[in-house]
């Protein structure tokens, strides 16, 4: 049973205040998690609980640190640890909310993370194998950003991700080795016309380029400088993040100074699927879009994945109403956007039921938190986004994912192309 449930606040990547949650076990055994922030949230989203005001530019999480040493502790103590769908009720039924508002997502995904640590500690087993339900583990494919934009960029750039997917290696190893290439050609790249100019919030490099096309161009340069064929051995994803660009009805691109209806949105994805290699494209329209959402995945979810984030905000009921309309096929599970880690399951088991597939991802504020590794493998998740090629909140899940599979030893298999095995 649990002891003690302890909450205070260290600090994410933004340098932002964020929920760290400690649970010991009254045998000892010791769970620990610290939740992520997202800064392109989708409305359905689990919201955080902020203090508002003028400390920490209102971020402060004082009142969700609160929430978890009051009542969250008063309620989980005495509690069995082992059993993570009962605790996760019961946070869900004390928070009383739809939107966890009351108590705080951050405060519920952190104690829920933490819980499954604790759990994992006490049955001595690696958080991944406590979380599994059998069947053989696979390392995730990758989806690593090499240029960041969007809210991450101060909108330097409209589009929001623009990464690599090695679905073409034959280890998670190698598939870390060749973005390394890919990012390092990047790099240079950017140097020799003169652009390169830091990083962006999740490590990509910030963009410097004249339009979003460039951008793209950039990406399918530095793969094939890398050594690579585009498409073949490395795919190219974008999460357009759409929701950021809607304004008055369409698509505003800062960047080029253009406003688009969203039949001119359409057609402009249409030429940039048509032009470029692109294997997985996340969020093209606005959430909430669901007809221009379908009429895309009708022309070309078939050879790419479709993938809601905002569109689906890791929630049961919006998965359900994307299905009806055939809205997307793919599912990103972002599990502090649910709130608890049972709801961030049933998100995956609900798409994995639909025939999609399931991304799971970190936000675009992380600290060196691990957990989703994990749950990766632990899920049988076979695709994994947690940004891009450096900054050390990325690293570390890019990192433990290769101790996971090098722990695997023989029993290690990297999904590879599966996740897109159904597509032509
Ligand atoms: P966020 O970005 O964490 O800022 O929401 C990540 C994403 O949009 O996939
Ligand atoms: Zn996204």
């Amino acid at each position: 049973p649990i002891k003690s449930v302890r909450g205070y606040s260290v600090w994410d990547s933004r340098g932002r205040p964020t929920v760290e949650v400690e649970i010991e076990l009254q045998n000892g055994a010791l769970g620990r998690a610290i939740a992520p922030a997202g800064a392109s949230t989708g409305s359905g989203e689990a919201v955080d609980l902020r203090d508002g005001g003028l400390r920490f530019g209102g971020h402060g999480v004082g009142k969700a640190v609160a929430s978890v040493n009051t009542e969250i502790a008063g309620q989980l103590v005495g509690m069995d640890a082992a059993n993570q769908a009962s605790i996760d009720k019961a946070l869900i039924e004390l928070d009383g909310t739809a939107n966890k508002g009351r108590l705080g997502g951050n405060a519920l995904i952190a104690t829920s993370m933490a819980v499954a640590h604790a759990g994992a500690a006490a049955a001595g087993k690696p958080l991944w194998m406590w979380l599994s339900e059998g069947g053989d583990p696979m390392l995730p494919v990758p989806e690593i950003q090499i240029f960041g934009g969007g809210a991450h960029a101060s909108g330097q750039m409209d589009l929001q991700d623009f990464m690599a997917v090695p679905h073409g290696a034959s280890s998670f190893r190698e598939a870390t080795e060749w973005v390394a290439e890919v990012y390092r050609a990047a790099g240079d790249y950017m140097d020799s016309i003169g652009k390169r100019a830091g990083v962006a919030d999740e490590g990509g490099y910030w963009p410097l380029f004249d339009s979003n096309e460039q951008a793209i161009e950039a990406l399918v340069h530095s793969i094939k400088n890398a050594g690579f064929t585009p498409g073949t051995d490395i795919g190219v994803s974008l999460d357009i993040a759409a929701t950021q660009m809607y304004r008055d009805g369409g698509y505003f691109l800062k960047r080029e100074g253009r406003a688009l209806s969203p039949d001119e949105w359409f057609d402009q994805l249409a030429s940039w699927m048509e032009a470029y290699p692109i294997l997985m494209i996340e969020d093209p329209f606005v959430e909430g879009d669901y007809d221009n959402h379908a009429r895309f995945t009708a022309k070309f979810g078939d050879r790419a994945q479709i993938i809601g984030d905002d569109l689906l905000v890791t929630n049961t009921a919006n998965i359900a109403a994307a299905a009806e309309k055939q809205a997307c096929n793919t599912l990103l599970c972002k599990p502090n956007q649910a709130g608890t880690l049972s709801e961030a399951k049933a998100a995956h088991e609900a798409a994995r039921t639909l025939g999609w597939g399931t991304v799971v991802s970190a936000r675009s504020g992380e600290t060196e938190d691990v957990t989703i590794a994990h749950l990766a493998l632990g899920w049988g998740i076979t695709q994994f986004k947690v940004g891009s090629f450096s900054r050390s909140e990325r690293m570390a899940k890019w990192n433990e994912m290769l101790r996971l599979e090098q722990a695997l030893g023989a029993d290690a298999r990297y999904a590879g192309r599966r996740p897109f095995e159904r597509l032509s």
